[in-house]
């Protein structure tokens, strides 16, 4: 039995004893998404560790996800195999930070990007995700102002899509900024009729050149409806291996090679026996930021209008 197929038995024993179920994002490596019982973007997989009834969740992803995840479901134990696996994005923005620009609005009510820390969740109104990032926003009246924290990119795809101003953080993503306008235009010439797919978390010049905006989970679904042969995806590349697997007779093309997420490589086969061997790097979130965390998450889970603040200034 070779190695690899030694750590999978593994998972699948530890899973069985310890009542584990295996979440993974759809940037991890082959091999994690391959192991995994469910891929998914950041909003499917918060319903997932949501709904689940197993004991554990092993969250193959960033500290930003498995917190979610961990705030969701706080009777369940949510390991991070891999704890250095962080968000630069969430990191650029800082809860005292956000606090001091509530105070400067204060009539604003606050959306964050669920690429954020938990202690700045606590100081939002509502989460939201790049899957659902417009409909948040668009549940908010119209008069209302919105600050919107921490990514710019998104904040200006939803000034765009929903029409409205927006209050927005300079937080961006280090590997989505990567990606150039040439990127989409050499694409199109090597590939006459591509149909061309990017994230929101691209530049706005990037964005504007593309066919499709799409959350990763919003381009899974795309690639399997489309009659387009040739598509060009504009994202992190961990994404292609799910895209090539599902659609096999379409062809994709990454824009940029080097649009790698150092963080979300960092989960192994081996890190994950690790994890659930010995119950390590679990996730938690403490009182008192738990509950506001947890309620801006829940809000964007309803479906409802956002009218007002519960969110104290101090
Ligand atoms: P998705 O929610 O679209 O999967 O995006 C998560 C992310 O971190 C993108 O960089
Ligand atoms: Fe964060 Fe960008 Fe990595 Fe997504 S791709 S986890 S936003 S650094």
């Amino acid at each position: 039995m070779n190695s690899k197929q030694h750590l999978l038995e593994k998972i699948a024993d530890l899973k069985k004893t310890r009542r584990a179920v295996i979440l993974a994002h759809n940037y991890q490596l082959p091999e994690i998404q391959d192991m995994a019982d469910f891929n998914g973007d950041s909003l499917e997989l918060s319903r997932k560790a949501k709904d689940t009834d197993a004991e554990v969740i092993v969250f193959c992803g960033v500290h930003f996800m498995a917190e979610t995840a961990a705030l969701l479901s706080p009777e369940k134990t949510v390991l991070l195999p891999d704890q250095n696996a962080g968000c630069p994005m969430a990191d650029m923005a800082e809860a005292r930070d956000v606090l001091e620009l509530r105070r400067q609005h204060p009539d604003a009510l606050v959306v964050c990007y669920v690429n954020s820390t938990a202690a700045v969740k606590a100081l939002s109104d509502v989460c939201c995700t790049s899957a659902n990032a417009v409909d948040v926003v668009s549940r908010i009246p119209k008069d209302r102002d919105i600050i919107f924290v921490p990514d710019k990119y998104l904040g200006q795809h939803v000034e765009r899509m929903a029409g409205r101003k927006l209050i927005l953080w300079p937080g961006y993503c280090p590997t989505h900024v990567r990606l150039q306008p040439e990127h989409i235009e050499s694409a199109r010439v090597s590939y006459p009729g591509v149909t061309v797919m990017v994230h929101p978390e691209c530049r706005p010049e990037v964005a504007m050149l593309a066919d499709e905006v799409l959350s990763t989970g919003g381009m899974c679904r795309f690639a399997r409806e489309t009659s387009t042969e040739t598509i060009a995806v504009g994202t992190e590349v961990g994404l292609l291996h799910r895209l090539k697997k599902e659609n096999p007779s379409k062809r994709f093309i990454p824009l940029l090679d080097q649009a790698v997420c150092p963080n979300m490589k960092l989960t192994t086969l081996a890190s994950v026996v690790w994890a659930l061997e010995n119950r390590q790097n679990t996730i938690a979130v403490d009182s008192p930021i738990r509950e506001p965390a947890r309620a801006a998450i829940e809000r964007m889970l309803d479906s409802g209008p956002i009218t007002t603040s519960e969110v104290p200034l101090d």
